[in-house]
């Protein structure tokens, strides 16, 4: 037993796990408690325990078939597995949180239940092959749930933007009012922004799926181990060609948290934008209740907490792919234990980003969006000034002076308290002749925005074809 172990802990404890560290043979007597603390995983990484064990029926099938284990141990070994992992899912085996890692709490548990053989399960393999496999398969699994959430994001977009292919607002450049667009296009930016994180996961996902295992501690193995075959029975795109480089980089973790990061960036522009669009300076839009929040003090108060949030957390995901790069960064090959930070990192980035992704398609749905608003903070903000330019373009007037005729007009209303709507024609007429009635539907804000037809632009037509390809891409794609 091991000395020094908190009593009463609320997780189970199965002797045969504990009573021994796995390289007891080596080392004499109990370790200190404090390298104890510091060096077990446990705490983090059982959440491995599927793909810990699904790995291993892999690897005891294969050395089955290349005739290492005997049919019947084989079978042991399998069944034993299977009943370990029926037994965590059904809340009927608690994982011993003192166990070293959950290798060594499975491997452990195995032993106990089918006794001889279960000595047998680790044969040409180390914990160094088996942690990288373990970790590509459940980044794996944890890939499609999280490209799951983008796509709900997404589909969420489009359906919020199709009520809204007409309403007018400002776009901004320097965070000044610059041209008319819809609040559709605005949402659809962000659509596009996901989308494309969700094809980076599936291509970080393709390279995931490599199979370390047969690459031992870092030299391989003299077993005539059958790879491939692993690398088949757990979907795998291939195995690994250097056994090295297989157990001691962690370039699909670092692929990962750096999608994570791109990912977060965007969720943290939006967040902003809302948190912008919810100020009574611009009262754009309004969160439902059930997502705001109030303050301890100020009655009036209704804050975007949960954007606030989603633009504060991208620092934390951003914190911790810096936090792998450093670990990694001069690390003499192979394996190191400073590879186990790997997990810690990007186990926190991924239910980060998770938290995040789930609040945004509630959120969107019941929040209220202001079109009367939007549309008034556009009429104020010169956001014609260049069609005023282009109707003089179309009189025959060459760009350049448009632009400055159009420049002056703005003076003028600024001067007059006029917008270029409302603006007399003969103050238009005195600044150029070739002003006419005309000049009022073309500078109109819904056909400053209507005629921006062009692929990309937005037009309610050319809007609505993006909203349908997104879909398109949501449904094709896996
Ligand atoms: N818990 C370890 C990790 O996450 C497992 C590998 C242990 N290997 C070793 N040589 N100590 O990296």
């Amino acid at each position: 037993m091991r000395k020094g172990r908190p009593q009463g802990s609320p997780f189970a404890r199965s002797e045969e796990c504990i009573s021994m560290k796995l390289w007891q043979g080596r080392l004499g007597g109990d370790v200190d408690e404090r390298l104890d603390r510091l060096n077990k995983s446990i705490g983090f990484d059982a959440r491995m325990y599927k793909q810990d064990i699904t790995g291993s029926i892999a690897h005891a099938r294969m050395l089955g078939k290349i005739g290492v284990l005997t049919e019947e141990e084989k079978e042991a070994i399998v069944a034993g597995l299977q009943g370990i992992l029926a037994d965590i899912d059904a809340g009927k085996l608690q994982i011993d949180m003192s166990c070293e890692d959950i290798h060594t709490f499975v491997e452990g548990e195995l032993t106990r239940r089918i006794g001889q053989p279960g000595k047998k399960l680790h044969t040409a393999r180390s914990r160094n092959d088996q942690v990288a496999l373990d970790l590509r398969l459940y980044l794996a699994d944890e890939i499609e749930a999280t490209r799951a959430r983008c796509k709900a994001v997404v589909e969420t977009l489009c359906d919020v933007a199709e009520k809204h292919l007409h309403t007018v607002m400002p776009g901004y450049t320097h965070l000044q009012r610059a041209q008319p667009v819809t609040l559709a296009h605005h949402l659809m930016a962000y659509a596009q922004m996901l989308l494309r994180d969700r094809e980076r996961l599936a291509e970080c996902r393709a390279r995931t799926l490599v199979s370390p295992l047969g690459s031992g501690a870092l030299a391989g193995t003299g077993y005539p181990l059958d790879r491939q075959y692993v690398a088949e029975q757990l979907h795998m795109n291939g195995v690994s060609e250097n056994s090295l480089d297989a157990v001691a980089d962690r370039d699909f973790v670092l692929e990962l948290l750096a999608d994570f990061a791109i990912l977060m960036a965007h969720l943290s522009r939006f967040a902003e934008e809302i948190c912008l669009w919810c100020s009574w300076e611009f009262r754009f839009m309004a969160l439902d209740d059930r997502f705001s929040t109030g303050s301890s003090i100020m009655p009036q108060k209704k804050n975007p907490d949960l954007a606030e949030l989603i633009r504060g957390k991208a620092g934390r995901v951003y914190g911790s792919l810096t936090t792998l790069l450093t670990a990694v960064k001069g690390l003499p090959l192979a394996y190191n234990k400073d590879l186990q930070e790997d997990k810690e990192a990007v186990f926190d980035a991924l239910d980060t980003v998770n938290l995040c992704l789930d609040v945004l398609p509630p959120m969107l749905q019941t929040a209220t969006f202001f079109p009367e608003r939007m549309r008034a903070a556009a009429a104020a903000g010169f956001l014609n000034a260049t069609d005023c330019a282009d109707y003089l373009v179309s009189k025959g007037v060459p760009f350049r002076d448009a632009y400055a005729i159009s420049g002056q007009l703005v003076r003028l209303c600024v001067e007059r308290g006029e917008t270029l709507d409302t603006l007399p024609l003969e103050e238009y007429r005195k600044v150029h002749p070739a002003f006419g009635e005309d000049v009022y539907p073309f500078i109109d804000l819904s056909n400053c925005v209507s005629k921006r037809k062009v692929h990309g632009g937005p037009a309610p037509e050319a809007v609505q074809a993006q909203i349908e390809t997104a879909r398109k891409a949501l449904v094709s794609e896996r």
